[in-house]
């Protein structure tokens, strides 16, 4: 069924800052596209079926920025590193058995079963090294009917023995053949160029996949500025670069005609901030993450304040949860505690920021994506609330927000649609 209506309450973002919600009202979906949310039906559409969530609360699918598919099955689990001593201990030593397709069958089955279950509707997500286990997780994230881009991860230096790609050469004749491979097999499942981080890869390897981005026209994803001591070895491994971020720019790995996400950025600096602004790259806000492997309190209310583009991820397994209702949840506390832990002048994000960075925000990356504002893909997510009884009437914003806090005790939600499609 591609043309469809959606009778229920409705909450999504005007802005950065304002909520719009609508009471039993009706979203029109034709051809995958929202044709907007009416009180009563429109004439044009009145022959269209209507599906009936009336009581229910219906919000834009969530998006998610950064995670590592591969590393979801030691989420929750050894949290008591900082970041480069946990990738060494659990990261590598898991990623490495993805060359083995049996276990990454299991293990990836796991997670697009949880991710479709999710309120999460578009993803950008890393895998591991290996072609053929990555094309296993794209044939399976096709499959639950979420958008995606999925990234074959390149790590020529400074890894374990068994994840490390034995030159730049072989890393980037790989990383072409799984772009030529996937580019035009799938209908929501796209390929995107993911350089780990700059210790994982030697400028060589850098300069190669910036030349494959062109060729190709296809995204970009890594992680930038996470960690202190990281920051610092990368300062030693590029005595050349002007920043962590002129690392990647200098490769034409940062913006440079890619759309782009750079996962974390806590501890930028003004340059890097500039450069990101003047490039439009997409900065990933992981918070559950910079918590965990304790790289710090981004900045985020400073890089809204200068009109950056913003999603945010659950980078798991640095966070613990692919829930982006939860991701929504430590957005907020923790830009709590920048403001008043390390500076007062940036105010803690409203409920109706976090709210925006998850939807319109992260969707952005993804085209009209994350709004039921007419022109926008139809990606939506019902809640039942009816399971967290209140004693008085609730208004619709206040039992989004408690929703979205309480999502715990929701247990599961009731139903999601993805690109105009039904999906659970
Ligand atoms: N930097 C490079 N690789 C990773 C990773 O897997 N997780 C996180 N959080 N940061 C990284
Ligand atoms: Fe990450």
């Amino acid at each position: 069924m591609k043309n469809f209506i959606v009778k229920g309450n409705f909450c999504y973002s005007k802005n950065i800052d304002e909520l719009i919600t609508k009471e039993n009202c009706y979203a029109v979906c034709v051809d995958s596209i929202c044709q907007g949310v009416f009180e009563h039906i429109p004439k044009d559409f009145e022959a269209l079926p209507v599906l009936d969530y009336t009581d229910k609360l219906i919000i834009p699918g969530l998006v998610d920025l950064h995670l590592h598919a591969p590393q979801f099955a030691f989420r929750g689990m050894n949290m008591d590193m900082e970041l480069l001593q946990w990738l060494d201990t659990n990261a590598f030593c898991e990623e490495a058995k993805y060359s083995d397709l049996d276990y990454a069958k299991k293990a990836y089955s796991i997670f697009a079963d949880c991710i479709k279950n999710s309120a999460t509707t578009r993803a950008c997500i890393f895998a591991t090294i290996h072609n053929k286990s990555t094309e296993l997780l794209m044939d399976m994230m096709e499959n639950s009917g979420l958008v995606s881009f999925v990234g074959k991860v390149n790590m020529d230096r400074n890894s374990i023995k068994s994840l490390c790609e034995e030159s730049a050469q072989i890393s980037a004749l790989d990383t072409e053949s799984f772009i030529a491979d996937t580019l035009d097999k799938y209908e929501n499942t796209k390929p995107i160029i993911t350089p780990r981080f700059v210790p994982s890869c030697s400028d060589e390897l850098l300069k190669k996949l910036g030349e494959l981005q062109k060729k190709y026209a296809v995204p970009v994803q890594s992680h930038l500025s996470e960690n202190l001591d990281e920051i610092q070895w990368v300062k030693e491994l590029c005595p050349d670069s002007k920043s962590y971020a002129d690392a990647y720019d200098r490769f034409s790995l940062f913006g440079n005609g890619a759309k782009t996400i750079m996962a974390h950025c806590v501890h930028l600096n003004d340059d890097e901030i500039e450069l990101i602004k003047k490039n439009e790259v997409f900065v990933a806000h992981c918070p559950a993450s910079n918590i965990n492997l304790r790289s710090g309190i981004s900045p985020v209310r400073k890089l809204m304040d200068k009109d950056l583009k913003i999603g945010l991820g659950s980078d798991v397994a640095g966070g613990e949860t692919i829930s982006m209702f939860s991701t929504i949840v430590q957005t907020i506390k923790s830009s709590k505690l920048y403001q008043r832990l390390v500076n007062s002048s940036f105010s803690a994000l409203t409920f109706e920021n976090a709210f925006y960075l998850a939807t319109k925000g992260g969707g952005e990356f993804f085209g009209k994506v994350g709004s039921f504002e007419k022109g926008y893909e139809f990606d939506a997510v019902i809640i039942d609330d009816s399971v967290l009884p209140h004693p008085q009437e609730l208004n619709i914003r206040q039992r989004v927000e408690r929703s979205v806090y309480l999502s715990a005790d929701l247990l599961s939600i009731n139903a999601k649609f993805v690109k105009g499609k039904k999906i659970i």
